[in-house]
């Protein structure tokens, strides 16, 4: 399963790819903003130098020919972008197009089965569904992960990946893992939180006091 990181902050992913465990970036007009970046062109370029896996940028028009021209541009600013398109008719139609000129797409704002196959069918690389904001709307966010994956596994022909969006917490990924979704992106917080058991901190702790007691070294 590999791990995204949903944010646009440097600081988080220059800290998240260093632990190595980091396998590509998303980022959204919300996230851009909320960075304060002087420049979205320049902060994608600089994600796209840390991180070596994919770096989802999404267009910023709805209309097909300001999309296909922004997807173009982005496409161009380095080797692993992965153009973020919207799913409608006219993103789907975008996704066709640059997926037909191999050029990685993220087809996100998926809220359904039916969408889900619609993109496949685009040629998209990534479909994202938003979990979170399906159980905010108290709908079942994973059962819709589950239902995008065993329609895929019907398809040989789909080469689209799952990649688990708008998460809440360290379950989802989890249930995310167990479906056997293909990607989870997840807010840096909810990165951290994975690392965390209260008997592993407890464990460790008495761990190092006995260490200090036996007097045992292990380098010369
Ligand atoms: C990622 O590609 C999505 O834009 C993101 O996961 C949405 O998350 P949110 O629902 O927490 O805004």
């Amino acid at each position: 399963m590999k791990f995204f990181v949903d944010t646009a902050d440097l600081k988080e992913i220059k800290e998240l790819a260093a632990t190595g465990l980091l396998d590509g970036v998303t980022t959204n007009p919300s996230l851009v903003a909320k960075s304060g970046c002087a420049s979205f062109v320049d902060l994608i370029k600089e994600i796209c130098s840390i991180v070596s896996g994919p770096v989802s940028a999404e267009v910023g028009a709805t209309d097909f020919d300001t999309m296909l021209e922004e997807g173009r541009f982005l496409a161009k600013l380095a080797k692993n972008i992965a153009v973020k398109v919207p799913l409608t008719p006219a993103g789907l139609k975008v996704c066709k197009s640059l997926s037909e000129d191999g050029v990685m797409v993220n087809v996100t704002l998926c809220f359904s089965a039916a969408q889900a196959i619609l993109a496949a069918k685009a040629g998209a690389t990534f479909v994202s569904p938003f979990v979170g904001r399906l159980d905010d709307i108290g709908q079942n966010g994973m059962q819709l992960i589950a239902d995008i994956c065993q329609i895929y596994s019907n398809y040989p022909e789909f080469k689209t990946e799952v990649l688990v969006a708008s998460v809440r917490h360290p379950q989802h990924v989890v249930q995310a893992a167990q479906i056997g979704a293909h990607v989870a992106t997840i807010p840096p917080k909810i990165i951290m939180q994975l690392f965390g058991h209260p008997n592993t901190d407890k464990g460790l702790a008495q761990f190092v006091e006995d260490w200090k007691k036996c007097g045992q070294k292990i380098l010369p």
